[in-house]
């Protein structure tokens, strides 16, 4: 028998080009947080993609339809649990592509209508920013939740978004700060492009930054240092494509520097500006806690560069596990949970669409 605020949640998440589903157990009204994931299944389509060098769309859903039906009922087998068991259905309703959105939130409505279970529809955004709350291990989740103290600075930089988000409590965020071009984890891809490394091209660049032996160019003159932009800008938003341009450009000047040294440089650039805007929106909202996320968030130099700007300033630093920095279904449950303990309502299927431009305010 389980109490009568203790929940369970399918959550489903097909926004981009991972099919994942998860089923989370947790208390909606403990004092704290109280959960533990009883699944998690993601099906990348990584190696798909990997051939034509980013994500098709159209490639992206069909590939979808195909894995979600094996998905979500891998992910109710290691729960243990039928979809009579289940309270709610979570699924992610947008930002992303549309067409596979479109995918697993159709697909969880049916889902519902077949067993008459209510729907939360959940924001991936808000999905990536609860990440960071919920560890692996039950003394690190534990650890984590008593580490989260308000206001709490969250970075949230994917491939699609590169956001600041200042956040008085788990109801009150505000987002003070985004690109106005290229998101982080773009740049990252688009750099990759340029360096001839596959998709995604984040991890490969970090990978081989590690190498970078930092030489001068062949032609004499400083180390690579390219443009941090907008770095002193008085506000909190931020813009990669110039960035983008540049090292394109030191490609073509000087063919013969490193690849390893080029990423190393513009790895710096990104984290150094990254950081540098985050610390000072620290300072001003007088946040006592820093959360960072999103597929981005799995980047070494990042994480430690803001976890050791937190240290110097004794504040908290929180960030997922790095297997759920990218894309899961164990952070739209858990974003679900955190909704349904601040009093969301879950709603029938027919309130629920798919919605590719769903910015959380
Ligand atoms: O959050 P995510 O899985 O998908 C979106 O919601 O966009 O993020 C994917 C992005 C890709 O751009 C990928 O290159 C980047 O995260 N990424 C990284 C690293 N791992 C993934 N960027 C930098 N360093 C990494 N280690
Ligand atoms: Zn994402």
């Amino acid at each position: 028998m389980k109490a009568n605020s203790t929940k369970i949640i399918l959550a489903i998440e097909t926004s981009c080009d991972e099919t994942a589903a998860s089923v989370l157990r947790g208390d909606i009204k403990s004092k704290n947080p109280n959960f533990e994931f009883l699944s998690s299944v993601v099906k990348s389509q990584i190696e798909i993609h990997k051939k034509s060098g980013g994500v098709i769309p159209e490639v992206a859903a069909r590939n979808h339809v195909k894995n979600i039906l094996p998905v979500v009922s891998t992910a109710l087998k290691q729960a243990k649990l039928k979809l009579e068991n289940i309270d709610y259905i979570a699924v992610t309703s947008g930002p992303g592509l549309v067409v596979s959105l479109i995918v697993g939130v159709e697909f969880a409505k049916g889902l519902s209508l077949a067993a008459n279970k209510q729907m939360i529809p959940t924001n991936h955004m808000e999905g990536h920013l609860y990440s960071a709350f919920g560890g692996a291990s039950r003394k690190d989740k534990v650890e984590r939740i008593k580490s989260v103290q308000f206001p709490i600075l969250a970075m949230i930089v994917s491939g699609g978004h590169t956001m600041l988000v200042v956040m008085k409590d788990y109801k009150h965020y505000k987002v003070i700060g985004s690109t106005v071009d290229d998101a982080a984890g773009e740049a990252f891809d688009k750099v990759a492009k340029l360096l001839g490394l596959p998709y995604p091209g984040g991890p490969e660049i970090s990978k081989l930054a590690e190498k970078a032996t930092l030489t001068p160019p062949p032609a004499g003159g400083r180390r690579i240092e390219f443009p941090r932009p907008m770095i002193y800008h008085k506000n909190y938003d931020f813009s990669f494509s110039g960035l983008k341009t540049s090292v394109r450009n030191f490609i073509s000047n000087h063919p013969k520097t490193k690849k390893a040294d080029i990423a190393r440089a513009f790895e710096d650039a990104v984290v150094d500006v990254l950081v540098k805007k985050a610390m000072r929106a620290v300072d001003e909202h007088k946040c006592k806690t820093v959360s960072l996320s999103g597929g981005v968030a799995a980047n070494k130099k990042l994480r430690t560069t803001l976890a050791k700007n937190c240290k110097l300033k004794t504040i908290n630093f929180i960030v997922p596990d790095f297997e759920l920095c990218t894309d899961n279904a164990q952070m739209i449950a858990l974003a679900a949970y955190f909704n349904l303990r601040n009093g969301y309502k879950p709603v029938n299927y027919n309130k629920v669409k798919a919605d590719p431009s769903w910015e959380i305010e």
